[in-house]
């Protein structure tokens, strides 16, 4: 069972979730992190500014959940273009050090294999942030994704572009295809943070908590995990 932490708001959870990060880099300057997009983590990566001076932060690695496919990767929107904007730049992380899928059409097709052995060449990744998408999907796999799945190339659902057109001009701007960590990649990690605030997520949060394990909703996933910790307000915390 994971572990709920209900917090007032996203400005606490970006708090906590912070320090979690600021000792586990102070006790491993080698840590990796698993880096999420969307607008969740976004409290984390604000919390973390003030709080990493004096901070060895120049060897730690990240590698990010997913990317769209056929992005032009200097897009705004591109998670490289978020990643580098909101946390590599900001934390004065090490550019080299972090990656995020190549979401190139050019060698898209190994492009999954390449990141999951990056990944386990960097010895795995000891925290991984997660937030959660309206319809349950963690990083970008959507429902009726493997529990077992590696890093590979998905469909965004209808749901997935529309909760994500407030990013571009409109919903058709929004790529169709995406390569993200599988749920097994995500299992992976030494430590699961998700977080999730409003009342938008409650049924999401509370499925994938609580419901039944199931491949509909992959969040549910993070039940198989034996050290979870989600981060949640009170209103996305209101169907647990
Ligand atoms: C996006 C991302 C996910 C994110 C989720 C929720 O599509 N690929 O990693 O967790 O959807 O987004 P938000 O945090 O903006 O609600």
């Amino acid at each position: 069972m994971a572990e709920v932490v209900i917090v007032p708001d996203a400005a606490a959870a970006g708090v906590l979730v912070a320090e979690e990060i600021v000792s586990l880099i102070r006790a491993n300057p080698d840590a990796v992190l698993g880096l999420a997009t969307g607008s969740t983590p976004l409290p984390v990566y604000e919390a973390l500014r003030s709080r990493l001076g004096g901070v060895d932060v120049s060897r730690v690695r990240g590698f990010a959940l997913d990317e769209y496919v056929g992005i032009d990767p200097s897009h705004p929107e591109s998670y490289r273009s978020v990643i580098a904007r909101e946390v590599v730049e900001p934390l004065g992380l090490d550019p080299q050090r972090i990656r995020v899928p190549n979401g190139s059409l050019d060698g898209i097709e190994h492009a999954g294999d390449d990141y999951e052995r990056a990944i386990v060449a960097a010895g795995g990744i000891d925290l991984q942030l997660l937030g959660i998408g309206t319809d349950g999907h963690i990083g970008f796999n959507e429902p009726g994704s493997s529990f077992a799945s590696h890093t590979r190339v998905k469909t965004l659902t209808e749901q997935t572009r529309e909760d994500n057109a407030r990013f571009f001009d409109s919903v058709e701007d929004v790529p169709q295809h995406c390569i993200t960590q599988g749920l097994g990649t995500i299992l992976r990690a030494r430590h699961l943070v998700l977080l999730a605030f409003g009342e938008g997520k409650a049924e999401a949060v509370a499925a994938a908590v609580e419901g039944p394990l199931t491949a509909s909703l992959p969040g549910s996933a993070i039940q198989l995990h034996p050290h979870t910790t989600v981060v949640v307000d009170e209103a996305a915390a209101s169907r647990l």
